[in-house]
């Protein structure tokens, strides 16, 4: 018998395990709603993107039932074969609309969104300046592409100032942050980001995945939250987090986005949404543009939620928006605190090297909408005990 080519796989997850990074996979059995069941146990989830409560909002399910009775359950092509459906292409326009953009191309996911742009519109002899706090996909993507990588400390303008006048003017520039970070909840300095790209000429793109449906008018992102309309040159969006369903989308001038149709390579490559995600997201537009109070609760809750952990005196970081970073260091402290939180009815992941830091572990908590009040001072009260037990607070 032939000895297994892929024992150093186990061998790397032991090491995970002495590390306290190896977490199992939780397992929801409920609807994914702000109150639910993972594990058999009943939870406040304070684990999930569905900051509006869309996932299972009866307009959204109304919708995506009505299309998968008319058009079935799969597009059957790539976007550029035969899977545009007129659905895709009236999400775009709606999307277009929402962000006040000349055109949008929807992707299968916001990380397909992220690393498929970045990577078409590069190629070796260009520059990314970037974030060092962007994502995973925005990091891919600028791999993919081959073009040089020069990241700036995260959020100084000042360094990514430095970088940019240090290249060649001739030198194509790609300036990119996150408009939300996803792992400590506060803002991409979108302003003075936006003023370093005129000054020297880069392309300026934001990654809103979390602020879409979160920040700016009816939740159309933080270009809108900072007034900086005609000032970036690509945004992208998610409908897999406040929108409640499945998708990214790239937001940006009829040229970018043709130019998209025929270079980016998840959109080339890789089947379209099935009718019932395109429907849904039809209906979460709706929603976002009709029923306000949903952003207004969510920023209620979060501003209680903030505040509560605060006067317990956990380390919440810089954050800004409803997720609010716990952060307590070791990895492992911070997975035995999720468990035992857990064990008492209350879901915050932790979150380890590589997503963060190796010493700026954490348990990461997004409030969501539908978070009722009881919901969350138990969640606050189940924290207080637990972060004592553990020597946090
Ligand atoms: C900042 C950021 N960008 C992009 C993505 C990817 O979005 P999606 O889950 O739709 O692929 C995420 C999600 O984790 C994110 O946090």
């Amino acid at each position: 018998m032939r000895n297994d080519p892929l024992a150093f796989l186990g061998t790397e997850l032991e090491s995970l395990k002495q590390q306290g990074l190896y977490r199992k996979l939780r397992v929801l059995e409920g609807r994914p709603e702000a109150h639910t069941t993972f594990d058999h146990k009943s939870v406040v989830n304070l684990s999930s993107n569905n900051y509006l409560g869309l996932t299972t909002h009866p307009k959204l399910i109304e919708a995506a039932a009505e299309a998968v009775k008319k058009f079935g359950v799969g597009s059957g092509a790539v976007r550029t074969i035969s899977g545009t459906m007129e659905m895709h292409m009236e999400l775009e326009r709606r999307l277009a609309k929402f962000k006040h953009v000349e055109s949008v191309v929807v992707f299968q996911s916001g990380f397909a969104a992220n690393a498929g742009t970045v990577a078409a519109i590069l190629t070796k002899d260009d520059v990314v300046v970037s974030d060092e706090l962007n994502h995973a996909s925005i990091i891919d993507g600028c791999r993919l592409s081959k073009a040089a990588i020069k990241v700036f400390p995260h959020k100084d303008v000042e360094a990514a100032r430095k970088i940019l006048k240090e290249l060649p003017a001739g030198q194509r520039k790609l300036l990119i942050t996150d408009g939300v970070f996803s792992m400590d909840g506060d803002l991409g300095r979108v302003q003075q980001l936006c003023a370093l790209a005129e000054e020297f000429g880069a392309i300026m793109m934001v990654d809103d995945a979390h602020a879409s449906g979160v920040f700016g008018r009816n939740g159309s992102g933080t270009v809108d939250h900072f007034k900086c309309h005609g000032r970036v040159d690509i945004q992208v969006g998610t409908l897999s987090k406040a929108v409640g369903v499945l998708g990214g989308y790239v937001a940006g001038s009829r040229t970018l986005i043709e130019f998209l149709y025929h270079r980016a390579r998840p959109f080339l490559f890789s089947t379209s949404h099935p009718p019932a995600v395109t429907a849904a997201c039809l209906a979460a537009l709706d929603i976002l543009e009709t029923e306000p109070q949903w952003i207004e609760k969510l920023w209620d809750n979060t501003r209680f939620f903030k505040a509560g952990l605060d006067t317990l005196g956990f380390n919440t970081g810089m954050s800004e928006s409803p997720i609010t970073p716990v952060i307590v260091g070791q990895a492992a402290t911070a997975a035995k605190m999720s468990d035992a939180l857990f064990a008492r009815g209350v879901f915050a992941q932790s979150i380890g090297f590589p997503t963060v830091a190796r010493d700026k572990a954490r348990l990461r908590t997004i409030v969501a909408a539908t978070h009722t009040r009881e919901d969350l001072q138990y969640a606050l009260d189940t924290f207080g005990t637990v972060g004592r037990e553990l020597g946090v607070i």
